[in-house]
């Protein structure tokens, strides 16, 4: 009996040491994500305020609505703005954010260099800035970036052509045609530097030829990833240097809507999927994309998962709210001619249509009906 009584007060000894090591744990370190009640105390009723480019494609939408949820279920609450790719308005956006009593920034900028004055502004009132997917450039007023390797979604594009067209193996010439995204986005330099690496030694060779001639990244690039400046300049090149039955065999595209602008081009001039139709990439893995890769209009994306993009960017807001150190995997690559930023990059993944149902159904990124399959 002796023995029992000592027992039960030894284990009521244990379970109070772990009950308040339970709750030292929870206020402290509210970053670990169990439990909804410690991260919830932690946040003390913070404010983020959260701007975004446009909602004129899907990922901005998703990564917004994305951003909101996780943050207000930590108890934060959120002020998500669209700027519609009117640089001004973004401005403007942060500039009420700041007024309004943000305690963190999260900016998905338009033009990467145009946000320098107001971000000095968040600085001087001590208010953390968190770059998201897009590098904020020029300044020094930013603490972490979370995004996806950019130079390594232009590396699985070039990889994607080298491997369908038998480059390795030394097949060719096949002629190509290049596109690049908005010349204000870091990324798009990025991603085009990422393409070329891989492809510019078949160029080199001849196993790819450019009949329009356009390489130079000033040429390709598409201000504001614009389809319809896209479907334009596909339609010159198409007047311009395939009227003659000369095949085109690739449209490199770096991003799904600048796809849907070269294929309106293509199927305005009369090509036809499953004939002449050329391989054309794209990146996001847009609803409408996995559609068209499914039907043949396009070739293959980038899947970039903003709900693991999210995740990495709530740490960093938590980690620069509470003053501790989120998790980051590279100190190097991000160099905004200010500073280099610390980042966490997430892993971008390709999708053609023999990998749509493990990569985007099986994750529970879209159902089967979803993409009609
Ligand atoms: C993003 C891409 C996106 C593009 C156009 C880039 O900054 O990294 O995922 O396709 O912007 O919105």
């Amino acid at each position: 009996m002796k023995n029992l009584r000592k027992l039960l007060a030894v284990l009521m000894a244990g379970l109070m040491i772990l009950f308040v090591a339970g709750c030292g744990g929870g206020s402290g370190s509210s970053g670990s994500g169990s439990g909804s009640g410690a991260p919830k105390a932690a946040s003390n009723g913070k404010k983020v305020g959260v701007a975004m480019p446009t909602q004129s494609s899907q990922r901005w939408i998703q990564d917004g609505a994305n951003m909101k949820q996780k943050l207000e279920a930590l108890g934060y609450t959120v002020d998500l703005q669209y700027a519609e790719d009117d640089v001004q308005a973004q401005v403007s956006q942060l500039e009420n954010m700041i007024t309004n009593g943000a305690n963190c920034l999260v900016v998905a900028s338009i033009d990467s260099s145009a946000l320098v004055n107001v971000l000095a502004q968040a600085k001087q009132q001590n208010i953390p800035v968190v770059a998201y997917d897009r590098l904020l450039m020029d300044t020094d007023s930013v603490s972490y970036y979370a995004t996806f390797d950019n130079k390594g979604v232009g590396v699985e594009i070039g990889k994607y052509i080298e491997t369908k067209l038998g480059l390795k193996e030394g097949k060719g010439p096949y002629n190509i045609e290049f596109f690049a995204g908005s010349p204000d986005d870091n990324n798009a330099h990025f991603l085009n530097d990422g393409v070329f690496e891989v492809l510019k030694p078949y160029l080199d060779k001849g196993q790819l030829v450019v009949p329009s001639g356009q390489t130079d990244f000033n040429t390709i690039c598409t201000l504001r990833w614009s389809q319809e400046t896209a479907q334009k300049r596909m339609e010159d090149i198409i007047s311009g240097y395939y009227t003659d039955g000369k095949k085109l065999d690739v449209v490199v595209s770096p991003f799904d809507g600048i796809s849907y602008g070269i294929a309106a081009a293509l199927q305005g001039a009369g090509y036809q999927v499953g004939q002449n139709w050329p391989l054309i990439t794209g990146q996001d893995a847009e609803l409408m994309a996995t559609k068209n890769i499914l039907s043949g209009k396009q070739s293959m994306t980038i899947f970039k998962d903003t709900r693991l993009l999210a995740d990495k960017c709530v740490t960093m807001v938590q980690a620069v709210l509470e003053g501790k150190q989120p998790e980051i995997n590279d100190t190097k690559s991000y160099n905004n001619h200010k500073v280099v930023v610390p980042s966490y990059l997430c892993t971008p993944v390709p999708v053609d249509k023999d990998n749509v149902q493990k990569v985007l159904i099986d994750s529970g990124y879209y159902t089967k009906a979803d993409v009609g399959l």
